[in-house]
Formats: structure tokens, C-alpha cells, sequence
């Protein structure tokens, strides 16, 4: 898998790609991904990327022009699968979306700013528009990157144990049940003992039954859905 992220604070994605999981994912060559500064498309002297808007009111607008030659440059030899804009008025985001864009060849992930992007670059370029929840950012880069992380951990060998996926929150619309490691006590507090049982069948039938209380006390909608 491919991943272009257009952004004009390209430095606010530096640090999620450059550690852990997906770090790994990308020196092992499983997804590849290239930060975009916008900048280096921007007009005229100062490489202007943004403007006032059309009909008066605060705050600025990212301009058509720059998005639409980068873009151009990004798809010249190989189509996207998939043209995402960020935005708080987007599709709200999820494990089953996470899910479907983990099977496409190539993505590109647009960061709005300030009052957003040009509305004709949505109408002719972008191919889904995602929220990651109901709450406006300063921008769309810490949105990419949760949407990006949610997509390469699922991508086959990124993960070292292929089941550890599977077994995520939301993922069979469940919450996942409680974990714990050593010591088996602490501050008086035990672990609840089928898990030092050794016994795989018990132990499982525990952990399908706290995720499911887990989900009715704290999710039902999911249960309903
Ligand atoms: N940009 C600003 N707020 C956002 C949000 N909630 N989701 C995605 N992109 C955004």
C-alpha cells in the first residue's frame, strides 16, 4: 500500500510514522508514504496556498489551484484508489471502514486548514470525506494520522501476532475484554483466576463474556446496530 498525505504543516506528521508499529510497518516495506507539503505548490513569490473566502467571514480558505496541480502530480502515472478529505463534516470513521481502505493499492489523504479546502477540489477530486468524530481540530493532519494508523496495523504482517487485529475493540462490533499481566497480585488486587488457569476453552468463554458485558454496560448502540 501507497499513502500521500497533502499537508501545509507537513512537520505535525513526522512523529507518528517515525516510531513503533508503524514505523516497522514502513521499514519492512509493507505500506510506503510520502508527506506532501502544499507550500511547494503555492503561488507566486510566497508560494501562497490560501485566501480570503468569497462572500466575507473569518478565517481562510485553502485556494483550488495548488491542490489541483499537486494532485495532478500525484495521479499522473498511477490512480488512487481512494481521494480523502478530512474534515469535521465528513463520514465519522470506523473499524469497518478502517477495514475496507486496508485493501486498496494507494490513498491519498488531504489536511484542510484554517476554514477548510476550496469546495471544487472536493467536487472534482476527492473520492470520501471523513470525520474522525465530532469535534473540530486545528486541522486535518492529527486526523490523518489516525486514520492512517487505524488502516496500517490492519495490513497482513504489520502486526506481529496476525490474531492481535482481530481481536481489537469494534472489530466483531465488541469492546475487548480486560487484560492483565504480572505480578498475578498487586495492591491487593488479583487476577481473576481462569487466567492463570491454563485452560484455553475457559478462558476464552471469560473473555467473549466480558466483552460482552463490557459493550452493554458501556456501548450498547453497538449491540443494537
Ligand atoms: N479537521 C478538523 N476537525 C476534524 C475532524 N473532527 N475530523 C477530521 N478532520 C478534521
Amino acid at each position: 500500500m501507497h499513502i500521500d498525505i497533502i499537508s501545509v504543516v507537513p512537520e505535525l506528521l513526522e512523529s507518528p510514522f517515525s516510531h513503533s508499529i508503524l514505523m516497522r510497518a514502513i521499514d519492512k516495506g509493507l505500506v510506503s508514504l510520502k508527506i506532501h507539503d502544499l507550500r511547494n505548490f503555492g503561488l507566486g513569490n510566497y508560494r501562497q496556498v490560501d485566501d480570503y473566502q468569497f462572500g466575507g467571514g473569518a478565517g481562510m480558505v485553502l485556494m483550488a489551484e495548488p491542490l489541483d496541480q499537486l494532485l495532478t502530480s500525484l495521479t499522473k502515472e498511477q490512480s488512487a484508489d481512494a481521494i480523502v478529505y478530512l474534515t469535521p463534516d465528513g463520514e465519522t470513521w470506523n473499524q469497518s471502514m478502517a477495514n475496507g481502505f486496508s485493501l486498496k493499492e494507494r490513498i491519498i489523504l488531504i489536511c484542510g486548514h484554517y476554514k477548510g479546502i476550496d469546495q471544487r477540489i472536493r467536487d472534482i477530486w476527492v473520492t470520501h470525506e471523513v470525520s474522525i468524530g465530532d469535534y473540530v481540530l486545528s486541522g486535518g493532519e492529527l486526523a490523518a494520522s489516525v486514520v492512517s494508523d487505524s488502516i496500517i496495523r490492519l495490513i497482513p504482517g504489520v502486526l506481529n501476532d496476525a490474531g492481535s487485529a482481530l481481536n481489537d475493540s469494534f472489530q466483531d462490533n465488541l469492546l475487548a475484554p480486560p487484560v492483565y499481566t504480572r505480578p498475578s497480585e498487586f495492591k491487593g488486587h488479583k487476577v481473576p483466576e481462569v487466567l492463570l488457569s491454563g485452560n484455553f476453552s475457559a478462558i476464552e468463554a471469560w473473555r467473549e463474556a466480558e466483552a460482552l458485558r463490557r459493550t452493554q454496560e458501556r456501548r450498547p448502540d453497538l449491540l443494537s446496530d
